[in-house]
């Protein structure tokens, strides 16, 4: 806990008025809004944040943070999200909390992207977190089955009622059990072509400054 408030914290250092901000989502940068929030509130920080889930929209909107749709800007300077493993390389997995479509999204349109995450979330290869895909519910079974064909040991994510797990946009997820990815760029290729995904967690080449929180502090590591 103490360690994703650190980086959430040092992540709001970057933020200046005027700048359109994307609000990632997740448990860490959960107190990169809070944050940015009691600046616009106590300190007259003024900036449009561009958010990535319903969650986060909820949680903006509670701090009273001015919001825009990502088709309602120009572009979005700094998006600050969470990850769910990011290997030396700076390649990262997204999508533990099922946001990874919209966080892409709006990760693929700013000119910066910081990742706050814990020590514990550095990895030396991808993998032992289940990799994400979003896809759309006509013939995921299809997807499923062809996933598991390849050796991928997919699985339907289940909600808490027992029914799977629906996206914000209303889609289903399958995570893939991979143990380690040797090669993302080759899956995040075969991915990419996979009718009927509508989106991986591959997160390759995007990250442009990564925050780790550790006993020692924060390491801030420009890519
Ligand atoms: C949401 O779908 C994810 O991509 C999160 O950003 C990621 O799972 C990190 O979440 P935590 O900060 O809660 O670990």
């Amino acid at each position: 806990m103490e360690l994703k408030k650190a980086v959430g914290l040092k992540a709001a250092e970057y933020i200046k008025s005027g700048m359109i901000v994307g609000l990632g989502t997740g448990s860490t940068a959960y107190y990169f809004v809070e944050e940015i929030g009691r600046r616009v509130k106590e300190e007259g920080l003024e900036v449009t944040g561009v958010t990535t889930s319903i969650r986060t929209k909820e949680q903006a909107l509670s701090l009273g943070i001015p919001l825009k749709n990502i088709d309602d800007v120009t572009h979005v300077d700094i998006t600050v999200d969470g990850a769910d493993e990011i290997s030396t390389d700076f390649h990262g997995i997204k999508g533990g909390g099922g946001a990874h479509l919209i966080e892409k999204i709006v990760a693929s349109n700013s000119k910066e992207i910081i990742w706050i995450v814990d020590d514990s979330k550095m990895v030396d290869k991808l993998g032992a977190f289940p990799l994400p895909l979003e896809v759309i519910k006509y013939g995921s079974q299809q997807v499923f089955n062809h996933l598991e064909e390849k050796g991928y040991k997919p699985a339907f994510r289940m909600d808490e009622a027992g029914g799977k797990y629906l996206t914000d946009e209303d889609n289903y997820i399958i995570d893939l059990h991979l143990g380690t990815i040797e090669n993302p760029t080759a899956l995040e290729a075969e991915l990419n072509q996979m009718v009927g995904v509508v989106e991986h967690g591959l997160f390759l080449n995007m990250v442009t400054r990564v925050l780790v929180g550790s006993a020692d502090g924060v390491q801030d590591i420009a890519i």
